[in-house]
């Protein structure tokens, strides 16, 4: 793949689920993005010292976002290697390619493209995802679209949310708010199955093999993430963003009408969340998958 390139092609358009990353998301998104890049870091830190990367190899980071795991990786294979992030989202895209042109990394490009329906195939040597796989539509397809883009033997790893019950820094608010707002109905526009699509090891361990990788593996990551730094930022990150976003986001005019109650209902408790001095404080955790394409 010439590495100038900067668009995959769109194979009859943008999904609905890409159209709400731009649409919807994008901007919310960037808006919380001291939180979100904060909390992902944490499961990335635990994640890069046992990559299987290596000086000179070609890196695929699918739903890279803003960019950093991917300059990061760009520094892990050296001058020799290179680098291909992927992502739906413009919006991210130029923010990643902004901080891309403040580094000396010359090994870096950002494309925009689907990821679960047009990647290169036999181009890349290890493939990564910073929690960008729960959103495919059809995960199976995905996932062995990403399988494709490996050449034979090569690697992945992608990280993805565990239980929502070990998640209470994305579930507790959700709880709250749906104590006043309905769930969402059938037709609630989303950004595809959502982030706890592959917290279930054995479904998503069979996900993978029908994908066609083998010596699949998962390995938990706990951290606790900053999820604001007082009561109000973290209220109106969780009515943003994630679980609770969604419900409130569905709701409306109901929503509207009802933010004080919810708002109080959430400050108190997010206020137990409270750490002196460090913001508001909450338990996350994560699966390490890794896995491997078949030497043929
Ligand atoms: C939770 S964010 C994670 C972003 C980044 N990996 C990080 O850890 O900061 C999920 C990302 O996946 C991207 N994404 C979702 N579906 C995608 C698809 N089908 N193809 C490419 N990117 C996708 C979104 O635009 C978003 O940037």
């Amino acid at each position: 793949m010439a590495q100038t390139q900067t668009e995959l092609p769109r194979i009859g358009g943008d999904s609905e689920f890409v159209q709400f990353w731009n649409e919807v998301l994008g901007p919310k998104f960037n808006r919380f993005r001291h939180i979100l890049v904060g909390g992902l870091t944490h499961h990335s830190e635990a994640v890069f010292p046992k990559l299987p990367v290596h000086e000179g190899d070609r890196v695929v980071d699918v739903g890279c976002g803003w960019g950093d795991t991917a300059m990061k990786l760009a520094r892990l294979v050296g001058p020799k290697g290179s680098v291909v992030g992927i992502d739906c989202c413009d919006m991210f895209l130029d923010i990643a390619r902004d901080e891309l042109a403040e580094t000396d990394l010359e090994n870096v490009t950002f494309v925009r493209g689907d990821a679960e329906v047009a990647l290169p195939e036999d181009a890349f040597d290890f493939a990564f995802a910073r929690f960008g796989t729960m959103f495919f539509a059809n995960p199976v397809a995905g996932l062995r679209n990403m399988r494709r883009a490996l050449r034979p033997g090569g690697r992945m790893v992608h990280i993805v949310w565990r239980d929502p019950n070990d998640n209470p820094w994305l579930s507790m608010a959700k709880d709250v708010v749906l104590r006043f707002l309905p769930p969402p109905g059938e037709g609630a526009r989303t950004c595809g199955p959502g982030p706890f699509s592959m917290a279930d090891e054995v479904t998503v361990r069979k996900m993978m093999e029908i994908a066609g990788f083998e010596q699949i593996r998962f390995e938990r990551i706990d951290a606790p993430v900053l999820i604001g730094r007082n009561v109000q930022d973290a209220i109106a990150f969780q009515l943003a963003v994630g679980p609770a976003g969604e419900v409130f986001r569905e709701a409306g005019e109901e929503a509207d009408a009802k933010r004080p109650q919810i708002e109080a209902a959430l400050a108190e408790a997010i206020d137990r969340q409270r750490r002196e001095s460090e913001g508001i404080v909450m338990d996350s955790s994560s699966w390490m998958i890794s896995a491997r394409r078949p030497a043929d």
